[in-house]
């Protein structure tokens, strides 16, 4: 696919597609990575001497109108974000937002309406698109984590305007490729997080293609269970452990080695200081339930950290949202970070509750890339195509 490189920018009306959904509470955004995140390219584009257009979606109005849903609310923080003046506009279509950017001065960037408050935009209907198109003269798409949506304003404006990736869609995908296409073996994956069953593919195509893999949280209860362990009280899917056999077996096949918990932390429950034991792995309590991988198995990936050259990141070994269950994450994501830092380690950590994790365990700055994705992550890695990526290309 193109990139900024690619288009002749100046004096154009640019439409860039950006991904703004931040967290909100109160009507303000509390976390900006992903408003920070899109601003070289709005940077990039402004020096060009284009105009930029901004298209973004916010939440899931399911096409109508929802006032607490505007975009507007994110304005303010967006131009903190991106250091220029930012005008934000209540529409995404019509004559109003394209009297707007014809007239939209050099240096400023306009803000359009959430595009999910049209039913068009979910459905891909070509009109809707045409509609948006017609507020550019070429298209940018610089929401990665937005890419497996095929959406008009992810997939369907690219059929219609000259397109090329934004700068963060570009360093997104580099990132994605020389962890996992192209990497330095041996490539070392952590997948964590609570359910097999919302991980299959992910699982499935991982232990085709890296060479260890370590699977954490809630989810390795399963692969325990699967094994004849006891596991307590522990959250589990006693209905996955055939599905979790075949994967082992699939990876041993492959040459894939599975790095399962050999000692975990067992607590009374599900609260911050609940009671708790450390135990091997075959000796869970009855009463109690796994909460986090214990310090011997910590021990193992450090030492398999140490010896690999690549590591992908998708999901928190423990319940690392309740102290002390955020131990193993914590310590695993710090030497990560450690290991990145010296130079030893190309790592990259993206979906859902994992950058959360790793920023909590302060390791997120040191990965060499944290996605800002994490559905469009997750299909990534499962080795899925996304619409929005595919588009670019076509
Ligand atoms: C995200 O937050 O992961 C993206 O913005 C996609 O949002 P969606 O899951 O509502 O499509």
């Amino acid at each position: 696919f193109k990139t900024l490189d690619d288009l002749d920018l100046a004096g154009k009306r640019v439409l860039t597609r950006v991904d703004l959904n931040a967290p909100v509470r109160e009507g303000k955004v509390t976390d900006d990575t992903r408003l920070r995140a899109i601003a070289p390219t709005v940077r990039d584009i402004l020096d060009k001497g284009g105009k930029p257009v901004l298209l973004a979606h916010f939440d899931r109005p399911k096409g109508r109108v929802v006032p607490e849903m505007s975009l507007g609310q994110i304005a303010p923080a967006l131009e903190k974000a991106l250091g220029v003046p930012v005008e934000f506009i209540d529409a995404c279509t019509g004559p109003a937002p394209l009297a707007h950017a014809l007239a939209l001065a050099p240096g400023k960037v306009l803000l359009c309406e959430n595009t999910r408050f049209h039913a068009g935009e979910e459905k891909n209907d070509p009109e809707f698109a045409a509609e948006l198109a017609k507020l550019g003269e070429v298209y940018v798409n610089d929401a990665f984590s937005a890419a497996h949506r095929a959406h008009a304003s992810t997939e369907g404006l690219a059929k219609l305007l000259p397109c090329a990736a934004g700068r963060l869609m570009e360093a997104e995908l580099k990132a994605l490729e020389k962890a996992l296409a192209t990497p330095e073996r041996p490539v070392m994956a952590v997948v964590g997080g609570a359910k097999v069953s919302t991980k299959l593919d992910l699982l499935g195509n991982l232990v085709e293609r890296v060479d260890v893999l370590v699977i954490g949280g809630a989810m390795a209860n399963t692969f325990l269970l699967a094994q004849g362990k006891p596991v307590g009280t522990s959250l589990v899917e006693a209905e996955m452990t055939d599905t979790a056999r075949e994967i082992l077996a699939r990876a041993e096949k492959a040459g894939c080695a599975v790095v399962l918990p050999v000692d975990v932390v067992a607590a009374e429950g599900f609260k911050a200081n609940s009671p708790h034991v450390t135990v091997a792995a075959d000796a869970t309590p009855d009463d109690r339930m796994i909460l986090d991988a214990g310090p011997k198995t910590v021990a193992e990936i450090e030492k398999r950290l140490a010896a690999a050259k690549t590591l992908v990141w998708n999901g928190p070994l423990g319940a690392f949202e309740i102290e002390p269950f955020d131990a193993a994450t914590v310590a695993a994501a710090r030497r990560a970070a450690e290991l990145t830092k010296a130079g030893k380690l190309m790592s990259v950590a993206g979906g859902g509750d994992t950058v959360a994790a790793l920023n909590a365990a302060g390791a997120a700055g040191d990965f060499s890339f944290v996605s800002t994705a994490g559905g469009a992550f997750l299909e990534w890695l499962e080795g899925k195509t996304l619409p929005g990526v595919a588009a670019l290309s076509a």
